[in-house]
């Protein structure tokens, strides 16, 4: 049988570091706000409900929550009084009554799924509380996990601590996995008696031992329970973020010559023999299949792209692109909300919007989509196999059909059916001897400026 989880996510922190508008816990990274990679692991070690603990922006902080978690409840914490404190404000939650629970930090985004697993296991082993801790070579401001034997007696605030244990470089990381059904009555007991005054969390350790529950600390790498408070920290965390998820796809099949020049988002998927040049930036809700090669200096968001197509360099693939098998978008070529089939190619200088592009069909250099009027976005559609020639206009909403050929330099206004030939464009003057005529004015009325002065 299954066991139920519920992941308590404290957020109330007010995060004034960041000198910023926004709650601490949205600011982003690889483009999904802190809180969400909380949630996102937390699922993926089996939890089915989150609790998320706030203190202000409830409603954009619910909101950035529920596209990544079905099951989620907002708790307000109106005071900060502590960690202790803040767990209690989603008693609600607790008291629904769950088999395990997980308490993480909104702002603790580096947490791996497996870490998580790893805490609820010992949970599911019989200990009434886990604590993750991680070592560390400077421990200043952690709490210090107090251990003997394997066993962990306490956990000692640094203010708190004595200068015999302010020595111990085992660190409270935060995280914990609580024995849901002990959980409540284990946390009612903590109080403030501390140099903060401040209900803590940390307490629940000692509690649980005095009570003959079993108390256990796991290890994890010091990068996954980095918190994030300012916006260099923000930056650390990314850059450790990438140069995880960058390893990770690398070692999935994907080529990148310059890694550390790519930036992926929470959710990029690629396939196996991708290769990725350098300075590629995946915004959220890419796909790309296997075979492709993106070439330097792209963009990529909300875009799918099937096996063997290719892109850039230079190119810009924003939402609702889908490119097909195949297919290509060559450099400084835009789409958006575009269908480009199988085959087609969009080579040079292009911008293709809410349009389809069907397959085979070659889409000279410089061609628009004149999709917006000012007010309304509208469709233009283009079958297989035609050929639209260098810098034409197409004017939406308008419909090529199949085989048809449009002359370079036209703008379309109406559509042209299948295998058709259309030209929109003045005719061609050519006069005789006028050239030289137009020069031997020009430089005439050089002479005259220049004898003037
Ligand atoms: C806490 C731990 C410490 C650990 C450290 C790891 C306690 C008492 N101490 O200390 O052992 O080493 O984290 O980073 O738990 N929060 C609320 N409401 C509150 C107080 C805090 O929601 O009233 C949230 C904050 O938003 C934050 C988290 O809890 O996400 C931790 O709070 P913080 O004040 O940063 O705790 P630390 O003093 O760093
Ligand atoms: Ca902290």
């Amino acid at each position: 049988m299954t066991r139920s989880c519920l992941s308590i996510v404290l957020a109330a922190g007010e995060g004034t570091r960041m000198k910023s508008s926004r709650s601490k816990v949205l600011h982003e990274v690889a483009g999904l706000p802190m809180v969400g990679h909380a949630v996102l692991a937390a699922g993926s070690a089996g939890s089915q409900a989150v609790a998320l603990v706030v203190g202000r922006d409830a409603g954009s902080v619910e909101a950035a929550v529920k596209r990544h978690a079905a099951n989620v409840s907002v708790h307000l914490q109106t005071e900060r009084l502590g960690t202790g404190h803040a767990v209690l404000a989603a008693r609600e939650a607790i008291e629904a009554g769950h088999d395990d629970l997980l308490i993480l930090f909104g702002d603790t985004p580096l947490i791996a799924a497996e870490t998580l697993a790893r805490a609820r296991a010992e949970v599911v082993d019989g200990a009434a509380v886990c604590v993750v801790g991680f070592r560390t070579p400077d421990p200043t401001g952690y709490g210090r996990l107090l251990t003997r034997d394997g066993e962990l007696l306490a956990i000692r605030e640094e203010k708190d601590a004595s200068e015999e244990e302010r020595g111990v470089d085992f660190c409270n990381g935060g995280v914990m996995a609580l024995n849901g059904r002990l959980a409540l009555a284990l946390l009612e007991k903590i109080g403030n008696a501390n140099a903060k005054r401040e209900y803590y969390l940390t307490d629940i350790v000692e509690i649980a031992r005095g009570e003959g529950h079993r108390v256990r600390a796991i290890e994890a790498d010091a990068s996954e329970l980095l918190g994030v408070n300012t916006r260099v920290e923000l930056a650390a965390v990314e850059a450790l973020w990438q140069a995880r998820r960058r390893r990770e796809l690398m070692l999935a099949g994907v080529t990148m010559i310059a890694p550390e020049t790519v930036f992926l988002a929470f959710d990029t998927q690629i396939g196996e023999d991708v290769v990725v040049e350098p300075n590629v930036v995946f915004g959220p809700g890419v796909a790309v299949a296997s075979g492709v090669v993106i070439h330097g200096f792209s963009h990529l968001e909300g875009a799918k792209v099937a096996s063997g197509a290719s892109v850039g360099p230079f190119a810009r693939l924003r939402p609702g692109t889908r490119l097909g098998e195949g297919a290509k978008i060559g450099n400084f070529c835009e789409t958006k909300n575009a269908e480009i089939e199988p085959g087609a190619k969009v080579n040079h200088l292009t911008y293709i919007g809410d349009a389809r592009v069907g397959a085979r069909a070659n889409i000279g250099a410089g061609t628009i989509t004149c999709n917006y009027d000012g007010a309304n976005k509208h469709h233009t559609d283009i079958g297989a196999d035609v050929f639209v020639g260098s810098n034409s206009s197409l004017v939406a909403p308008i419909a090529i059909g199949d085989g048809a050929y449009i002359g370079s330099g036209s703008v379309l206004t109406d559509d042209v059916p299948a295998d058709a030939l259309a030209i929109g464009r003045g005719r061609q003057v050519t006069k005789e001897g006028r050239g030289r005529e137009i020069r031997e004015r020009v430089a005439a009325a050089r002479k005259a400026k220049a004898d003037a002065k």
